[in-house]
């Protein structure tokens, strides 16, 4: 594989970043989207997709079953899954993105039987797959697990409804179980759901094609099963990504002098914006667009410390924490951090401590971030998606030059990254090694 690294100039703190830069299709919602498409008895569309890998790598995984996917427009893809003779989630694809776990809802409720292997995606923390089987298990599947390997098979004519807790808020553990309940056998109630905009958007386009899914969008999702659905025609639009929406409004509050994101959805980072406003930025929200000036109103200069705790949606969403770091190297006083979601998500924190941050890690879960600290450029190896992207916003404010390595980890999520920022100001370089 190619590994690209960014070359990034410093602005050293100054505010200079201006136009306007629009926000791509959500991964979090065109990968369920896609796997949503094995539900389907006709042809699948879905505009507004990002170009990113994931998504990419989604796809193969849809080809590499049986099912034909074709490209309309730039940004708009279609997937048919008639065709699909494979019930085994291919591997090597599979060890690249955690998502590729979504399939199996669909595809056991579909086929009757489906196996995978322990899914990939970013090392952030342990990631099991128990609330997945577990669901399957209360649908009436047996579930075998040999080395890694799982093979799941529906014991009667199809899967059954059934009522389960899900033990932690999982995203796509909701998902997952949701779009297995579409095809169930009477009703599925799915208690301690995720709420996630992506969710209850992805219900509601599956509503309009025959679905019934009530209470999406809140802890206690009902689904009754029925017959395969049908788009007769309707388009599935792509979310804007609230998590590079969130990652924009960051940067723009730390380097922006007028600086407008568009094709957003600002509600769906309430968490983010109450903080920023909390520590002091002023920020103009309009129905699809945020406009952030050079905070001239920020007394002396000084952003205020602050207490940052990731929560499942509405809270503050774990994805947004490396930024936020970055962010909270340029308060003033002590801010704490806690990362509920995942034990291995705060490690991208010795690197900003490499650039000049202050910050001391208490336990895997909890840091304090001291400030105002100058970050110095470095050569930077990104962890991880969303801490690949918080790299990229650090080398924007550090002072002197930066090399952001493993790119690979930012293409997956965010798309041509390099030439939006460029767009708006920034002095970055994509560079093949
Ligand atoms: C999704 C998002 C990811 C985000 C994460 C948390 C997608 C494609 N990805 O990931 O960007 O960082 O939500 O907001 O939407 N857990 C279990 N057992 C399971 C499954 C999960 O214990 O079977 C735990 C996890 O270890 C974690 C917590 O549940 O502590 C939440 O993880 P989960 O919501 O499942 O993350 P993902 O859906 O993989």
């Amino acid at each position: 594989m190619l590994k690209d690294k960014f070359l990034i100039k410093g602005l050293a703190g100054k505010k200079k970043l201006k136009g306007k830069i629009a926000v791509a299709g959500a991964k979090n919602a065109v990968l369920p989207a896609l796997a949503s498409s094995i539900l389907f008895k006709d042809k699948f569309c879905i505009s507004n997709a990002p170009e990113i890998s994931d998504a990419k790598y989604m796809i193969e995984l849809l080809e590499n079953l049986g099912a034909e996917t074709s490209k309309k427009l730039k940004k708009t893809l279609c997937i048919e899954t008639k065709n699909i003779n494979r019930s085994e989630i291919n591997v090597d694809i599979s060890n690249k993105l955690r998502a590729s776990i979504i399939l199996t809802g669909p595809l056991l409720a579909r086929f009757g039987e489906v196996s995978f292997s322990h899914p990939g995606g970013c090392i952030i923390g342990k990631r099991p797959v128990n609330i997945f089987l577990d669901g399957y298990r209360k649908m009436g599947a047996k579930v075998t697990e040999k080395n890694g390997k799982y093979h799941i098979k529906i014991k009667a004519e199809k899967l059954e409804g059934a009522k389960i807790f899900l033990k932690k808020v999982s995203v796509t553990g909701t998902e997952t179980l949701m779009l297995a309940g579409v095809l169930a056998k009477g009703k599925t109630i799915l208690e301690n759901s995720a709420m996630e905009p992506e969710i209850k958007h992805l219900a509601e386009f599956l509503n309009s094609c025959g679905a019934k899914i009530k209470g999406a969008g809140t802890p206690i999702i009902e689904i009754t099963g029925g017959g395969l659905l049908s788009t007769k025609g309707k388009v599935y639009k792509t979310l804007p990504d609230r998590i590079e929406t969130g990652s924009f409004l960051i940067l723009g509050a730390l380097s922006a002098d007028n600086l407008e994101i568009t094709n957003c959805i600002p509600e769906h980072i309430d968490s983010l914006i109450e903080l920023l406003r909390q520590s002091g930025i002023s920020i103009n929200t309009q129905k699809n667009k945020i406009h952030i000036k050079r905070n001239a109103k920020v007394k002396n200069n000084v952003l205020n410390s602050i207490e940052v705790r990731t929560h499942e949606y509405p809270g503050f969403a774990t994805d947004l924490q490396a930024p936020m770091c970055v962010f909270l190297t340029q308060t003033t006083g002590e801010s704490k951090v806690h990362e509920t979601i995942f034990e291995g998500r705060l490690n991208h924190t010795n690197d900003l401590i490499k650039m000049g941050a202050d910050i001391t890690m208490w336990n895997p879960h909890q840091v304090t971030v001291k400030g105002p600290t100058v970050l110095r450029g470095k050569e930077l190896e990104g962890p991880d998606l969303r801490a690949g992207l918080a790299y990229v916003i650090a080398a924007i404010i550090a002072k002197g030059d930066s090399v952001v390595n493993n790119v690979h980890y930012i293409d997956r999520g965010y798309e041509k990254i390099e030439e939006r920022l460029r767009d708006i100001g920034v002095d970055i370089k994509r560079v093949n090694q």
